[in-house]
């Protein structure tokens, strides 16, 4: 696998759920793992975690929704570490359900500014960003967690499903142009079936049903550390787990 060891990642959502288990995951490759959540305290823990399994992670508060959230996040990592900085994980993400009688709009507004725009907005700062801080022949990694609903049908989640199924076309649209415009840049992405995360609580699925979160975090890290080629770019499907109807 590529060398992962001494690069520095942005993993938002690290707080909780697959964003910690993907921190814990690429700090045990020797990443500097930079836990990123609008939930302090719990991006702290997870700091705490991967410092206690030896490895290097710092945590910082960005709302990926707030531009300006994004510009010093990003601007400040560029500024410290340089293209050592040159992995973006987009972990953060809500569900809110509702029916097409009842859904809210407020809410629905928000799960796409979580889900889709946010982190749309979060590859521009970043790839902008590597491409002034670049000063050889490296390339950057963007990883981009979507979900299987993007693909599936979700009764009573049009807000969380359709921003799902809008992120993966935004990742493959991203995948186009980096190719198109040679961008020092791979993107990929993976759509997970159920996992055993705070989020799922809502929806009381047996645990043996869905994933842990660390088997999927192993994937990423698996994916970010393999050579590139004819299939460098690709979105990853795990849908081992039985998907569950809503
Ligand atoms: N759990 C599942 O079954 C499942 C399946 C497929 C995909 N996913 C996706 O995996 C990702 C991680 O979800 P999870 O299951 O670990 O959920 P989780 O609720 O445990 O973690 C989500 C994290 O995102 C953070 N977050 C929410 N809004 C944010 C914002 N505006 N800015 C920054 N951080 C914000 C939360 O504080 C939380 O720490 C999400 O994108 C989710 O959609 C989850």
């Amino acid at each position: 696998m590529a060398g992962l060891d001494g690069r520095v990642a942005l993993v938002t959502g690290g707080a909780s759920g697959l964003g910690r288990a993907t921190c814990v995951a690429l700090a045990a490759r020797g990443v500097h793992a930079v836990a990123a959540d609008i939930d302090e305290a719990g991006a702290a823990e997870t700091v705490r975690r991967v410092q206690a399994a030896g490895g290097s992670a710092e945590a910082v508060r960005l709302d990926v929704t707030a531009g300006e959230d994004r510009t010093a996040v990003v601007g400040g990592l560029f500024e410290r570490f340089g293209a050592r900085f040159d992995i973006l994980v987009n972990v953060a993400g809500i569900d809110r359900p509702g029916y097409l009688t009842d859904v809210d709009e407020a809410a629905y507004a928000q799960v796409f500014a979580v889900n889709c725009h946010g982190p749309v907005f979060l590859m521009q700062a970043f790839l902008n960003g590597y491409l002034q801080a670049r000063t050889g022949d490296t390339e950057a990694e963007i990883f981009n967690v979507i979900s299987i609903s993007a693909v599936t049908v979700g009764s009573g989640a049009v807000a969380y499903n359709s921003s799902k199924a809008a992120f993966a076309k935004a990742t493959e649209i991203f995948q186009t142009e980096v190719r198109e415009f040679s961008h020092p840049c791979r993107i990929q992405g993976i759509m997970p079936a159920a996992m055993d995360t705070p989020m799922m609580e809502q929806w009381g699925i047996p645990p043996e049903r869905m994933m842990d979160p660390g088997e999927v975090a192993a994937e990423i890290v698996h994916a970010l550390g393999r050579p590139r080629g004819v299939l460098g770019q690709n979105l990853v499907f795990t849908p081992r787990v039985e998907y569950f109807p809503r």
